[in-house]
């Protein structure tokens, strides 16, 4: 399969793309912006493969869009995945703007780009590959809002809080609005919280890693009993694959972890597989409007043959290693503008 991947040089993008050229020989287009969190080196390992090409552009330019998905004859392009978000909820309260460009403009612009490709293709989609030409939305389980009990369906009202869950929600709407109105065979894929390697230290688990390695406090926000269901990105990437090849158009699919586990919890587990001290942990003021819990029911995409692999104990371990292994990847983020931004946000600067 010939796959436009937009974005891939961010972290569960980079992940999807590294999987799908190792698991399944696609031929992948990442067209990505290279924002703060898009970053060449999560190419690292697979930039010379002959079935990667990357184009360096925004999802709101139409131009850019075109460009990425010029494949020539031989190689149509018979996918899109759509990961582009910029996507840290403190960033979203702080400065929204570029979140309803991306998330609004942006899936426009590639709505109507599939929309164009599929018009143009004989029966409706041949030139498109068998099964015509398919688009994925990743998105989030943010979207539903906070759960006291049980987990979101798919059919769960949509109850987003903060400016990124609310611009993802408009992004999911406008995606449904296209298969409805146009019949743009398209599905959306909404994950719970991922981590895992190659994830840009703004994230707790990254960033209570990185600064329990340097002896930095360990910020936990509120009482910090807010609850996340925790997913590896590889089995995150393995659902998104699994909607994109299984998945009926028109539907959406929950994605979520096989565990949960309360912030101060996941600090605790951190502290330990570091070694840290445990007074590194210091309460701060809570994030406004902050979502005391998510979970998500899997069911759906369970009924497509997914399955996740990586339990969070087993899955956090191995990030943790995974950090202390890669300092090469880490250190120019923490030592460039990433700082200043924890200035701003923690009304602190980072020790080392
Ligand atoms: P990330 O912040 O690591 O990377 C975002 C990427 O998007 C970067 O490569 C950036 O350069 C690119 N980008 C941003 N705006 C762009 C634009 N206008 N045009 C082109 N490229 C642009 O993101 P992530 O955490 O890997 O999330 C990827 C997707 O998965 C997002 O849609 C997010 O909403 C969704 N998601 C994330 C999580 C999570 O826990 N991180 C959970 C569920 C769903
Ligand atoms: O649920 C899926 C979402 O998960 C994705 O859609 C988002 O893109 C992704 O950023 C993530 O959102 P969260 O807000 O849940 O993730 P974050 O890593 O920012 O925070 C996780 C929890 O940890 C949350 O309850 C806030 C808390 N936190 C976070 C930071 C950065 C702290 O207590 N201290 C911190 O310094």
């Amino acid at each position: 399969m010939t796959v436009l991947v937009c974005v891939g040089a961010g972290f569960i993008g980079s992940n999807f793309v590294r999987l799908r050229l190792r698991e399944h020989e696609d031929e992948v287009v990442v067209l990505d912006k290279l924002t703060y969190a898009g970053r060449e080196e999560n190419f690292h390992d697979f930039s010379d493969d002959p079935g990667f090409r990357f184009v360096h552009g925004a999802i709101e330019d139409p131009q850019a869009v075109a460009g990425a998905l010029e494949g020539g004859e031989e190689h149509p392009i018979e996918a899109i995945v759509n990961f582009a978000a910029e996507t840290h909820v403190d960033r979203s309260i702080a400065e929204p703007d570029a979140f309803v460009r991306t998330h609004a403009l942006g899936t426009y612009v590639l709505l109507e780009a599939a929309r164009t490709l599929l018009k143009g293709a004989p029966h409706g989609g041949g030139r498109a590959g068998e099964r015509g030409l398919r688009y994925v939305q990743v998105s989030t389980d943010e979207v539903y809002g906070s759960i006291e009990d049980g987990s979101f369906t798919e059919d769960s009202p949509l109850r987003p809080s903060s400016p990124y869950s609310a611009t993802k929600t408009g992004a999911d709407l406008l995606v449904a609005s296209y298969f409805h109105t146009y019949g743009l065979p398209a599905a959306i894929c909404r994950g719970s919280n991922n981590y895992g390697p190659y994830q840009y230290p703004e994230k707790l688990i990254p960033l209570m890693i990185l600064n329990a390695l340097h002896g930095d406090p360990l910020p936990v926000y509120g009482d910090g009993m807010q609850v996340r269901n925790w997913i590896h990105a590889t089995d995150f990437g393995r659902a998104i694959g699994h909607v994109l090849e299984h998945g009926e158009p028109g539907e959406v699919y929950n994605a979520g972890g096989p565990d949960e586990c309360p912030n101060i919890e996941v600090v605790r587990r951190i502290i330990e597989l570091t070694g840290a001290e445990e007074s590194l942990v210091e309460h701060v003021t809570d994030r406004p409007g902050h979502d005391r819990r998510y979970s998500l029911s899997s069911e759906k995409v369970r009924a497509l043959g997914w399955e996740p692999r990586v339990r969070f104990a087993e899955g956090l371990e191995q990030t943790v290693a995974w950090y202390r292994e890669n300092a090469w990847w880490w250190e120019p983020i923490r030592s460039g503008d990433y700082r200043e931004y924890y200035e701003r946000q923690y009304g602190r600067s980072l020790q080392a």
